[in-house]
């Protein structure tokens, strides 16, 4: 290019944006595939200025955008895209594709899902058939619920608030035509761990401020018939009872895992798994869909991994 500039270029809009770990993913991807003209940078966007950022990101010739909090459903409603059938049903978008230049169409995607499959898959874990546990109600758990109900999982979504899993349930079981989808709230929830062959953690207990807790801590313990034991004591029981030889997944992308996993870990034999690798392949199936060129998963979780060094 002579001059310096970047031909292709790429970035995440998000608010608060600064923790984003994507911009180094996604150069680590780029460089390994020697794709030098490309560039990938964070963009930090309010939502009230969505629209007008992404007619400039396309007026100036922009390959592809990722979206991220809290933007993902906000682009549905500017109308400025064509989503693709998952992205629409999840109701989120997380991967922008601009096609044929600045008056060209602005198609919208969710890797979320996908990406979170993908690193259960990388793990060693083999969901087909299986009966998942979906932990949270929210943004995360509406994808992820979406993906695995398509896939004609058997599923149980449990939150705090329980309606709002039932309410979650029973849009995907009307888009799916999955019958095997059910929700509810914590009451039952040692029950509903043992049920699941897969548990699915999307809540935000085990960051920020709820950083000391875990779904563990939200359920009932019961009674101690013995009278002699402490309430760790009877919480690892019932772990190691419910959770035994299980694959236990946190979303939660902390590099310090989440009490959850580490309980789960302590307590029982499971195959545990954070966030990681679902950061990682979200941002590779986007490069896919930009470029047509599958990245090396195993670069851009390296590159991950040293950032957070
Ligand atoms: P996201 O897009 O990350 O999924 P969200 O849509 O705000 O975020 O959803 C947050 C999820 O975390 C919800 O399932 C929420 O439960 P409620 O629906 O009962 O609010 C859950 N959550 C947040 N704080 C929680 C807490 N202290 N205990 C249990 N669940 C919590």
């Amino acid at each position: 290019m002579g001059n310096g500039m970047k031909n292709c270029k790429f970035g995440v809009f998000g608010y608060p944006i600064t923790h984003s770990l994507s911009p180094i993913m996604q150069t680590a991807a780029f460089d390994a595939l020697g794709m030098s003209n490309c560039e990938y940078k964070a963009y930090a966007v309010e939502p009230g200025n969505l629209m007008e950022e992404v007619l400039k990101a396309q007026a100036e010739n922009f390959c592809g955008l990722n979206l991220t909090i809290p933007l993902k459903e906000k682009i549905i409603e500017t109308g400025l895209i064509i989503p693709d059938d998952f992205s629409k049903k999840a109701g989120a978008v997380n991967t922008l594709h601009f096609k044929g230049g600045k008056d060209g169409e602005i198609y919208g995607y969710n890797t979320d899902a996908k990406g979170a499959a993908k690193a259960l898959e990388y793990a060693g874990c083999d969901t087909f058939g299986k009966k998942i546990l979906i932990i949270g109600a929210g943004g995360a758990s509406k994808s992820i619920s979406l993906y695995f109900g398509e896939a004609g999982n058997s599923l149980k979504i449990i939150n705090r608030t329980a309606e709002k899993a039932q309410r979650l349930a029973e849009e995907i079981a009307e888009k799916t035509g999955n019958v095997n989808v059910f929700g509810g709230g914590f009451e039952s929830g040692w029950d509903d761990l043992k049920e699941a062959d897969v548990i699915i953690q999307t809540t935000e207990l085990g960051m920020g401020k709820y950083e000391d807790v875990s779904v563990f801590d939200q359920l009932s313990l019961g009674k101690d018939e013995t009278n002699n034991k402490t309430k760790d004591e009877m919480k690892d029981e019932l772990i190691r009872e419910c959770l035994e030889n299980k694959t236990v997944f946190d979303i939660v992308y902390n590099p310090e895992e989440t009490k959850f996993l580490r309980e789960a870990k302590a307590a029982a034999n499971v195959r545990a798994l954070n966030g990681m690798m679902m950061l990682v392949f979200q941002g590779a199936l986007s490069f896919e869909i930009w470029t047509g060129k599958k990245p090396d998963a195993n670069v851009m979780k390296e590159a991950v991994l040293e950032a957070l060094r």
